[in-house]
């Protein structure tokens, strides 16, 4: 693992856009996505008088991120867990509100670069890609017992695969002769099952075949669902969020929670828009926001990312 090839995405937008609620004294900070603590760190290095709160789900993640922020004491409170379960993490601690949440989604450059993890489809590793290695099943198990419709649900809806069923027919008879333990194997074979014209597009053909199983194995999107408008009631008025997304499911999912909650939701026709029917959010991004040419040259993992922002303006109706 090299850290020092390892750059935040979107640092300097994200810190802007949660700058305004981190300067007074006491304000609390959560960075859901810890990894190897590159935001974290800008954080309270550019915020001296915030405290962070970090979760994550990976203990190596935790391991390497806990020597990094060594210097900034108790400052820096790191907690194994899964994003969805931020009220939980915050109640135990005995935290009310927060005033920033900052989400950098997907894997992180340590877990690619560990080729025993089985995330990247570059290199030949035993089929893992479980962020927590201590919980849940394998993308080889996924691979060699999900039933074959169910897999075709899945390299559709988590990866957007035309091929689906091209793929999964071919992965079902040979997980027949031999079940899938390492990822070459996999790539090979989706490579030989494609037509030659959808090979000419998109980069690797195993590309959206390794997220779909990823996104599976991790439960992705059904963790993010619930996550995100946790972390947006976890909000104190005035407090800020941003969610770094890398691929279409994810934005949509964010842009879709902060857009109901920067709509009214009072029913047409009211003359006056009584209070408990106002906005909760206000967006601080128009659209979403997109890492620069510059960004992308220096960091290429930066390619993807989607940067939305909001502030909570109003607490809940009682
Ligand atoms: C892209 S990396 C974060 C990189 C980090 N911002 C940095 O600058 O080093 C995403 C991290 O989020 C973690 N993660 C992904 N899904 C998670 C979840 N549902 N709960 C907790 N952590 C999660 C991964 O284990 C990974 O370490």
């Amino acid at each position: 693992m090299n850290q020092v090839r390892h750059v935040p995405v979107m640092l300097q937008r994200c810190l802007d856009l949660l700058a305004p609620a981190l300067a007074e004294p006491g304000a609390v900070v959560v960075d859901c996505t810890l990894g190897l603590g590159g935001h974290s760190e800008a954080l309270l290095a550019t915020f001296p008088s915030a405290r962070l709160i970090a979760l994550d789900r990976d203990q190596e993640a935790l391991r390497l991120s806990a020597e990094r922020l060594a210097p900034y004491g108790d400052r820096a409170t790191l907690v194994h867990a899964v994003y969805d379960e931020l009220p939980d993490v915050l109640a135990r601690l005995g935290v009310g509100r927060v005033q920033g949440v900052l989400f950098d989604l997907g894997v992180s450059s340590m877990q690619l670069d560990e080729s025993d993890r089985g995330f990247a489809y570059a290199q030949d590793a035993p089929l893992d890609m479980r962020m927590d290695q201590t919980a849940g099943v394998s993308a080889a198990e996924v691979l060699n017992t999900y039933p074959p419709g169910e897999l075709v649900r899945i390299l559709r809806a988590y990866g957007e695969e035309k091929q689906a069923k091209r793929i999964v027919s071919a992965i079902v008879k040979e997980r027949e002769k031999q079940p899938f333990t390492h990822s070459a194997r996999l790539v090979e074979l989706i490579r030989d099952a494609l037509p030659q014209a959808a090979k000419r597009t998109g980069g690797n053909p195993a590309k959206r075949t390794f997220q779909a199983l990823r996104i599976e194995v991790n439960g992705e999107l059904a963790i993010l669902e619930r996550a995100v408008p946790a972390a947006v009631a976890s909000l104190a008025v005035g407090g800020r969020i941003a969610v770094l997304s890398y691929h279409s499911l994810e934005d949509r999912l964010v842009k879709q929670v902060f857009a109901a909650g920067a709509a009214s939701s009072a029913p047409p026709g009211l003359p006056v828009v009584p209070e408990r029917y106002q906005p909760r959010l206000e967006l601080l991004t128009r659209g979403a926001e997109l890492p620069t040419e510059e960004e992308i040259a220096e960091n290429r993992r930066a390619a993807p990312a989607r940067l939305r922002g909001a502030r909570r303006i109003r607490e809940d109706a009682p």
